[in-house]
C-alpha cells in the first residue's frame, strides 16, 4: 500500500495547528508537526476570548501551512514535487468548537482543497482525541475492539466505548461542567490563572503528600449507578472554602497547594471511580485516557493502578499530544478516508456543537 500523507489542521479553540502525517499499513510517521498556543494571549483576559483566537488562528495557520508546506521558499519541505504535492488528502476539525475559530482552519482547508484538488474530510475534534492514542506505536500492537475512552478536556468529559474505528457508544458524560473547566474554574478564583490544571497540578505537587489535604470537597455522582459526572457542585464547594478562608490564609503558599491537592484529588476520584464502573459494564480490552486532563500524573498514576486492579491494559498515554494538535486531527483523518468518506470542498462548514457516536 502506498503510504498517504495527510495534511491536519486544528483551529477549534486556542491552539493553531498544523502536521503533516504519513500512515501506512503498519506504522504512522509524523513528518511535520507544530502548535501555535494563543495561552499566554488569552491568560490576559482569564480565558479564552473566541474573537481574539479567531483573528490569531489567521495569522497562524499561514505561518505554519507556510512552515509544513514551505510555500514561500516555493519547495515542500517533505520533497515529491510541488507544494500542493505534498500531501495526498487534508483532515480538518470541523467540530465541535467555536464556531468562528474553526472556519478559519475550514476556510484554509477547502481553498488547499480547491487548489489542489485533493480530497478533503471534516473531523470530530473529540475523535481526534480518540485518535492520539492510536499515534503510539505500542499501543497500535495492542488496538483490540472494543477500547474504553475517558475523554477528559476543557469542554468534555465523556466514557467513550470504541466498537470499531468511526464507530462509538457514549457511556457516560458530564452533566455539567468538564473535567478541565473544574480545574480551569477553581484555579480562576484562586487567581492562577489560566488553563488552571496545570497550576493546580504543579502546586498540588509542591506538598510532600500531596493526597492528604486538610480541606475536604465533595465527589459529585461518584456512588450513582449511572456513568455520568458533574463537577459543577465541586466548583461551588472549593469557592466555599475559599471565601471563608481569612485574607492572609488566601496568600500563603501551603495553604494553596493545600487547596490544589483536595481538588485534584476529588476530579481524580470521580474520573476513576466512574471509568472503573465503565470497565465492569462494557469489558473492553483496553482502557485509554485522552484530552488536557489527561496530562495530569497523578491521574495517569492512580489510573494505571486502578485498571491494573481490572485485569484490562491501559493504554500509553500519548505524550506531546494531551492537548489540542493537529496530528491527532490527521490520524481521525486517515480513519475517515479508509472507510471512504469525502467531503465537497464547497460545502463544508463548521459544526460548533457536534457529538460523537
Ligand atoms: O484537550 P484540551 O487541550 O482542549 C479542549 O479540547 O478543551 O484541554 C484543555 C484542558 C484545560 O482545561 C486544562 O486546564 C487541562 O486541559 N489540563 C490539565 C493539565 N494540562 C491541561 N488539567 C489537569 N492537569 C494537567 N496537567
Ligand atoms: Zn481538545
Amino acid at each position: 500500500m502506498k503510504p498517504l500523507r495527510i495534511l491536519g489542521i486544528e483551529t477549534s479553540c486556542d491552539e493553531t495547528s498544523v502536521a503533516l502525517l504519513e500512515v501506512r499499513k503498519t506504522a504512522t510517521k509524523i513528518l511535520f508537526h507544530e502548535i501555535a498556543s494563543q495561552i499566554p494571549v488569552h491568560q490576559l483576559y482569564g480565558g479564552v476570548v473566541p474573537e481574539v483566537a479567531a483573528r490569531l488562528h489567521v495569522k497562524e495557520t499561514v505561518e505554519l501551512l507556510d512552515r509544513a508546506l514551505g510555500i514561500r521558499q516555493g519547495s515542500p519541505s517533505t520533497g515529491s514535487g510541488t507544494i500542493l504535492g505534498s500531501f495526498d488528502a487534508i483532515a480538518v476539525t470541523q467540530g465541535p468548537g467555536l464556531a468562528t475559530a474553526l472556519r478559519v482552519g475550514i476556510e484554509a482547508g477547502r481553498t488547499l482543497a480547491f487548489l489542489s484538488g485533493k480530497p478533503i474530510v471534516g473531523v470530530n475534534h473529540l475523535e481526534g482525541h480518540l485518535a492520539s492514542a492510536w499515534l503510539v506505536p505500542e499501543n497500535r500492537k495492542r488496538w483490540k475492539f472494543p477500547i474504553l475512552f475517558l475523554l477528559v478536556s476543557g469542554g468534555h468529559s465523556e466514557l467513550v466505548l470504541m466498537k470499531d474505528f468511526c464507530s462509538y457508544r457514549v457511556i457516560g458524560r458530564t452533566r455539567d461542567d468538564a473535567a478541565g473547566e473544574a480545574f480551569d474554574k477553581t484555579a480562576k478564583f484562586m487567581g492562577l490563572g489560566y488553563p488552571g490544571g496545570p497550576a493546580i497540578a504543579k502546586l498540588a505537587a509542591s506538598l510532600l503528600t500531596p493526597h492528604t489535604s486538610r480541606f475536604h470537597l465533595p465527589r459529585p455522582m461518584l456512588n450513582d449507578s449511572s456513568c455520568d459526572m458533574s463537577f459543577s457542585g465541586l466548583k461551588t464547594a472549593v469557592r466555599r472554602e475559599w471565601e471563608a478562608l481569612p485574607k492572609k490564609k488566601r496568600e500563603d503558599e501551603g495553604t494553596k497547594a493545600d487547596i490544589a491537592a483536595a481538588i485534584q484529588e476529588a476530579i481524580v476520584d470521580v474520573l476513576i471511580g466512574k471509568t472503573i464502573r465503565a470497565v465492569e459494564k462494557t469489558k473492553p480490552t483496553a482502557v485509554a485516557i485522552v484530552g488536557g486532563v489527561s496530562a495530569n500524573r497523578r491521574l495517569q498514576e492512580r489510573m494505571a493502578t486502578a485498571v491494573e486492579r481490572t485485569g484490562v491494559r491501559l493504554l500509553h498515554a500519548a505524550r506531546g499530544l494531551h492537548t489540542d494538535n493537529a496530528a491527532m486531527i490527521a490520524a481521525a483523518g486517515a480513519w475517515r478516508l479508509e472507510k471512504g468518506e469525502r467531503h465537497d470542498w464547497k460545502k463544508i462548514d463548521a459544526k460548533p456543537e457536534w457529538d460523537l457516536g
